[in-house]
């Protein structure tokens, strides 16, 4: 079934020069990209995008990192978007993610981990109102 989904390039990845591969990797994959934003996150949008992590132990410092610079954040389109975007991300901890996943070739950290993409179409849905909502960007 045709889904979107929303994949960010979180700030280590623009840092780090790694804005073209990662969207060459989603459309070499046959996925389209159908919107395309980069952006400073404000750290009430970063708490919203977050909300489901608020209270646990590493939500001040995945908040300090996520507005920490420039995001990009991809609605990306195709089959299965959802699961298949996840699989091309690989798993949450860059040093467990397997080779061939973006975080299991890029990744070290398990805060640090150059992507975010949603886990169900709900939630793409929510986070993507949130990111592309134009009071989210905040000057740098
Ligand atoms: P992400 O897939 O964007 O979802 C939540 C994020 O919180 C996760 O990637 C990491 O960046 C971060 N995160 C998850 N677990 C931990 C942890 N144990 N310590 C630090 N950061 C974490």
């Amino acid at each position: 079934m045709v889904e979107r989904t929303l994949l960010i390039i979180k700030p280590d990845g623009v840092r780090r020069g790694l804005i073209g591969e990662i969207l060459r990797r989603i459309e070499a994959k046959g996925l389209r990209i159908t919107k395309l934003k980069m952006l400073k996150l404000s750290r009430e949008c970063a708490e919203q995008l977050y909300d489901i992590h608020r209270g646990k132990p590493f939500f001040e410092g995945l908040i300090s990192f996520m507005t920490s610079g420039p995001i990009v954040a991809a609605v990306i389109e195709g089959d299965d978007a959802v699961n298949v975007v996840r699989l091309l991300v690989g798993p949450t901890d860059g040093r467990k993610a397997p080779p061939g996943t973006i975080r299991g070739d890029y990744a070290l950290s398990i805060r640090e981990n150059v992507v975010h993409a949603a886990d169900s179409p709900e939630r793409a849905e929510y986070e993507i109102s949130v990111v592309f909502d134009i009071k989210c960007s905040v000057e740098e």
